[in-house]
């Protein structure tokens, strides 16, 4: 099926999922989730892929959020729906492949929550991040309150979604919102170079260090050292592992294969 409301491109080993309702500020109607969990589908199929880059159409916006057309219709039943904005959010979150947020403008309630669900976020200096719901009188119902937090601390989350305050792309770097803002013409280049450091590394790696960073964060400390060393016990006994020691020490680049 075609697809309306994103665009799936590819460019060497990485996908791109650019929202793509730049007259809506790239405002996340359910269409456009619906489109993102399909492409996610069909780019986990595509082993030649190593990272996908989410993204919005146009020079203004990442994301402006759910589409508050839509939330007029929404009931408490809607909120409750096990495969909501909050489903999708976790599925990239757990992706199988490392995400990046390409936040080229607004990243505003649930655009700021797709962004934080992403694993790095690289902003272009005319980025601002915010959870503006309780304008709407809503709280962030995809993650905002418990990404956000975690991100950038319990006060300055309960600042930004208590007033609503957007941050600009320097303050997020500040606060760890954003890993780094760049000039909005150099923004793609700079996350090209960032995904090409990630899979230059090898792909076992990179996944259980991104697993056990997430799963690790939602756990006690005991459990998350325990899944740490576990996995590390399965990277010990990997190909890549003799690969990446032997590289080193013969002072050559190593060729990983992903086992
Ligand atoms: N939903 C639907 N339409 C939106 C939208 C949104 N979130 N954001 C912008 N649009 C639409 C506007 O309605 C407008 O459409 P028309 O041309 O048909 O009038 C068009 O996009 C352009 O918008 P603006 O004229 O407002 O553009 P701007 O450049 O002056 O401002 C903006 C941009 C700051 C992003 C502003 O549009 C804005 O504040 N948008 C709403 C942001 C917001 O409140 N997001 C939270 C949504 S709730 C949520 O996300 C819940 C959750 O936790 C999941």
């Amino acid at each position: 099926m075609p697809f309306e409301n994103i665009e799936l491109t590819t460019k060497d080993q990485l996908a791109y999922i650019t929202i793509n309702r730049p007259e809506a500020r790239n405002a996340l109607n359910k269409e456009t989730l619906d489109e993102m969990v399909e492409a996610l589908g069909r780019v986990a199929e595509q082993e030649e892929v190593g990272a996908v880059v989410f993204t919005g159409k146009g020079e203004k916006s990442f994301a402006a959020g759910a589409d508050i057309k839509q939330l007029t219709e929404k009931s408490a039943l809607d909120a409750l729906n096990p495969q909501g904005m909050q489903y999708v959010y976790d599925r990239i979150e757990s992706y199988e492949k490392p995400t990046i947020a390409m936040i080229n403008g607004y990243a505003l309630g649930g655009g700021c929550e797709l962004a934080m669900a992403c694993d790095i976020r690289v902003a272009s200096t005319n980025a601002k991040l915010g959870l503006p719901e309780l304008n709407l009188s809503i709280i962030p119902g995809a993650g905002g309150t418990q990404r956000l937090a975690r991100l950038v601390g319990k006060g300055k989350a309960l600042e930004m979604i208590l007033t609503g305050k957007m941050m600009d792309a320097q303050e997020a770097v500040q606060f760890g919102l954003v890993s780094e803002a760049v000039a909005p013409e150099d923004l793609a280049a700079r996350v090209e170079e960032v995904a090409s450091t990630i899979l230059s590394k090898g792909p076992l790696a990179v996944k259980l260090a991104k697993l056990s960073v997430h799963m690790g964060t939602e756990t006690d400390m005991k459990t998350g050292l325990m899944l740490e060393k576990l996995s590390q016990a399965i990277l010990f006994n990997s190909d890549d592992k003799n690969e990446g020691t032997q590289a080193f020490i013969e002072k050559r680049k190593a060729v990983f294969q992903g086992k």
